[in-house]
């Protein structure tokens, strides 16, 4: 008797050759559409499932796979997985994986993007042409802060953090400073041109500073109204990671009172809303959390995550332990049920 084709969910639209080649291996249950899920629609998608390829919109924990007894891989696309309960999927021995690398230069770039954007004012002076505000050439509109010679502040020092500080370091001159749960090795810090600050001191040294860091229980709101106040306020304060990691009402607040001067968000609390306290500023640019959003590593995340999926699956080449397995899981799941 043939053996069961295992079953494949993709939570939502991606490439289509994505499910092509899922599908020479697999059943597949493909998403047409972009899509909400809530707990209940995720269990159900996911109780008939050997694998899964979702993103970060999905949060899966305990009662997400409480009635999900063959599936065996999770395969998020995306570096950060916060949306994921490790504890929960190990204790099911369900493998979860992620796609570094491949998207750390492309999310660097657009933190640069936004750094720049906010620091010279460039979305603001944007609308502010449209609306039809430029009468004669003046020499104080639109002043905004140097990036050249400036310094450079990195919290989280990981891929995309180093990514940052050559930016800055080897292309505009700059100071960098980072701070990081753990010190770089002396031959990398000189390779970036960084130097490891405590954190108090890179918030009041940093002229713009760029949050990088995982999020995790421990850094919601690091970024808080105390760490604010201690940034000067001529600052630039850009956030790529997540979120959770500023206090999101306390930076509208410091924006609106003058005491930062600019900020970019590509991440947000509560995505996809956007509070309407930071809708209402002019000094803060707002993306709708495209940090990888470029077509090239868009395809090699996706190409990251089916591998990563396969590998889980047992299937394919490098059929096994997928090389991204954030978790350890003891046994096989048919062992282990
Ligand atoms: C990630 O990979 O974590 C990004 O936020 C998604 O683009």
């Amino acid at each position: 008797m043939a053996e069961r084709r295992p079953r494949v969910w993709v939570s939502q639209p991606l490439f289509d050759d994505t499910v092509a080649q899922l599908a020479a291996y697999c059943d597949v249950v493909a998403t047409p559409a972009v899509t909400a899920y809530d707990s209940a629609a995720l269990a159900a998608h996911l109780s008939g499932a050997d694998g899964a390829l979702v993103t970060l919109n999905e949060r899966i924990g305990a009662a997400e796979i409480a009635d999900a007894p063959a599936l065996k891989v999770v395969a998020n696309i995306g570096v950060g997985y916060n949306n994921l309960d490790l504890a929960a999927l190990s204790a099911a021995g369900i493998v979860a994986t992620n796609t570094p690398d491949v998207l750390t230069e492309t999310t660097a770039d657009l933190g640069f993007a936004l750094l720049m954007a906010a620091a010279r004012r460039i979305v603001e002076s944007d609308r502010w042409l449209r609306e039809g505000n430029w009468g004669q050439w003046s020499f104080t509109t639109m002043l905004g802060a140097d990036l050249h010679g400036s310094t450079l502040g990195i919290l989280g020092m990981g891929r995309i953090g180093q990514a940052i500080a050559r930016r800055g370091h080897h292309g505009f001159g700059m100071k960098v400073l980072y701070h990081n749960r753990s010190r770089l090795p002396q031959e990398t810090e000189r390779d970036v041109g960084a130097r490891y600050a405590g954190f108090d001191e890179l918030l009041s040294s940093a002229d713009h500073l760029l949050l990088v860091l995982p999020y995790t229980a421990q850094n919601h709101h690091v970024i808080d109204a105390a760490a604010l106040a201690k940034m000067k306020p001529t600052a630039t304060l850009v956030n790529i990671a997540r979120g959770g990691i500023v206090d999101e009402l306390a930076l509208a607040g410091a924006l609106a009172g003058g005491r930062l001067a600019s900020a970019a968000l590509d991440v947000y609390e509560n995505e996809p809303a956007v509070r309407p306290e930071l809708l209402a500023l002019r000094n803060i640019v707002l993306t709708p959390h495209i940090g990888s959003a470029s077509l090239a590593t868009r395809r090699a995340m996706v190409q990251v995550a089916v591998d990563n999926l396969l590998a889980g699956l047992g299937i394919g080449a490098d059929a096994g332990r997928p090389a991204n397995a954030l978790n350890a899981i003891a046994g096989g799941k048919t062992e282990k049920r």
